[in-house]
């Protein structure tokens, strides 16, 4: 996959948050955007997402511009899937009839369709027996997961992980970054932002390393936890990795 920004820039207020970035980032499979908080991570993807749209400066994925207008970027968003940190499932449905709505209300699959394409991802991702719960009856690894097939159903070209395990316990972090690493090895495209450094070390082809609203640098995965070129980088990831 191809990204490209063309002085992309964010700011909310006077906070610029997405600094006059140009850059491309290109990565066969996944991406992992790594660096401190509040450096700007979930802004570029929401702007990557289409769910912002940049103050100036522009974006293309894989050759084609993130569109503008509200019209193309309602069909542009359809076809990414977006998991959050802790994504709102519509508490009043249970998990299979969640990962049903976009697919009949969005992308109009007839119900038949789109119960046998969530029932197949709820297997896929060991949620069997769990379809019939509301998000309140499921654990929050379970509820991530049921996150990750709803994302997934739509058969998106590229997904966004957005600190998909902060919210989590250990047992229930392996559990979804388990799933996650699944959708690697299933061939899928999607840009990662974690605190996992482990699992960003072994999972992401390529990383790139934002703070203060720049791309301070970017690397194949192995290139930058062994040798990290700037100094913000290599400050953080001795402070991320010391315990
Ligand atoms: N919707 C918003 N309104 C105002 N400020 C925001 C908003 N979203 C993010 N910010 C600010 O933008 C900066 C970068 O935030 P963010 O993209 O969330 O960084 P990160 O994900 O790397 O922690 C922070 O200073 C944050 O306070
Ligand atoms: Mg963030």
């Amino acid at each position: 996959m191809l990204l490209h920004f063309h002085h992309l820039t964010k700011r909310y207020g006077d906070n610029t948050v997405i600094d006059d970035i140009t850059a491309t980032l290109d990565f066969p499979h996944v991406l992992a955007l790594l660096g401190p908080s509040g450096g700007g991570k979930s802004t570029l993807l929401r702007l990557v997402g289409g769910l912002e749209s940049p103050e100036r400066g522009s974006l293309t994925v894989d050759h084609e511009p993130v569109p503008t207008s509200d019209k193309s970027l309602r069909t542009y968003r359809s076809n990414i899937g977006t998991v959050f940190q802790s994504w709102n499932l519509f508490p009043h449905l249970d998990a299979l009839a969640n990962i049903m709505l976009p697919l009949t209300a969005v992308h109009g699959l007839a119900p038949d369709q789109a119960r046998a394409r969530a029932e197949e991802l709820l297997e896929r991702l060991h949620l069997n027996g769990h379809g019939q719960k509301r998000p309140a009856e499921l654990s929050g690894g379970q509820r991530q997961r049921v996150a990750i097939a709803r994302a997934v159903a739509i058969r998106p070209k590229l997904l966004l992980f957005d600190e998909p395990t902060s919210a989590l316990d250990p047992e229930m972090t392996a559990e979804v970054l388990e799933v996650i690493a699944d959708l690697k090895s299933e061939g899928r495209t999607f840009i990662l932002v974690t605190h996992a450094m482990n699992f960003a070390r072994t999972v992401a082809d390529q990383v790139a390393f934002l703070a203060n609203g720049q791309i301070l640098e970017q690397a194949p995965a192995k290139e930058f936890f062994s040798a990290p070129t700037t100094e913000t980088a290599q400050r953080f990831l001795a402070k991320v990795l010391k315990y």
